[in-house]
Formats: C-alpha cells, structure tokens, sequence
C-alpha cells in the first residue's frame, strides 16, 4: 500500500521520497498507460502547491491529453502551441515563471499562474511532455527541474 509521505520544508528530503516512490511504482512489463497513471498521482502527491501534473502525449502529429491529476483540460495541443508546444517542439524543459507574460499560453485552469513542462524523449524520438501546473506565481525551480527529469528518465526506462 502507497505510504502517504508528509511533506516537509526540506525539498530535498521530499524529491528524494518522490524519486523513490517513482523507481518503486513504475513497472516495465505493465501497459506505458499504467505508468504514466501512477507517476501523475506521485507527483500530484509530492509536489505541493500545483493544482494540475499529468502527460501530453505525442501521436506523431500533435500533443494527446494522457494520464493527469487535476481540473479537465484541453486535449490537443498542436507542437506550435502553449509551453507543452514549444518544450516538445524544442525538446527542451520550460519553466514559465508567469503565464500570463509568456507569448502562446493555453489556459486549461485560469488558476495556472505558473508552469513547467519536461520533454519526454525515447531513444530521440518525442513520447511527449509532463506538465505542471501552480496557482502560485514563480513556483518552480530548476531543483523542480532537475527532480522531474530525473523521474521522466526512470519513466522512460520502464516505458
Ligand atoms: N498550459 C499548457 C496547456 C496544458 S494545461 O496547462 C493542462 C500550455 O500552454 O501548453
């Protein structure tokens, strides 16, 4: 059974439990929708303040709506469009530190008033994108980052 992990001040105390947990529950032989299903409650789990985390996933044309936590939002991006649009399109994590300043943004929640998105790359070819929402302005950093892309590496791993 999953153990609630009570969040603290130390964020290195909690990406190191979020990183555990992700190696834990990610299972190779199970469908990639499994996965990516848990690894969006792990890190709605983990990360407070956010108020939306899940997958966009890349059909070979356009962004895809996968597994999340959160509000209903739009389903398809197109790779021009939003910050999942040009991370994908760049292949590059963004962290937009105030949505309404950055050219493009979708609004899926008029709450989102900051955003990350990470590139999910398999063997160089785009699988998609995670995306994070936060109501609060500023509310992600490169340790976030660096966290996530740790975690989307072990995602990829067991895709
Ligand atoms: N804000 C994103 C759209 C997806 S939602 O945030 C869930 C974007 O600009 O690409």
């Amino acid at each position: 059974m999953f153990q609630r992990h009570i969040l603290t001040a130390d964020k290195a105390a909690n990406n190191a439990a979020f990183l555990e947990n992700v190696r834990g529950y990610l299972v190779k032989e199970l469908p990639a929708m499994t996965n990516l299903a848990n690894f969006s409650a792990l890190v709605a789990h983990f990360f407070p303040n956010i108020n939306w985390a899940g997958f966009y996933l890349y059909d070979g044309t356009k962004l895809v709506l996968g597994p999340f936590q959160g509000l209903p939002a739009c389903t398809i991006i197109t790779l021009d469009r939003g910050v999942c649009g040009h991370a994908a399109t760049h292949r590059k994590t963004i962290i937009v530190p105030d949505t309404h300043a950055f050219p493009g943004h979708i609004a899926c929640d008029a709450a989102s008033r900051s955003e990350i998105v990470i590139p999910i790359l398999q063997a160089n070819s785009l699988f998609g994108v995670l995306d994070l929402d936060s109501p609060d302005l500023d509310r992600f950093d490169q340790i976030d980052a660096d966290t996530l892309e740790k975690a989307v590496g072990i995602l990829v791993d067991n895709l």
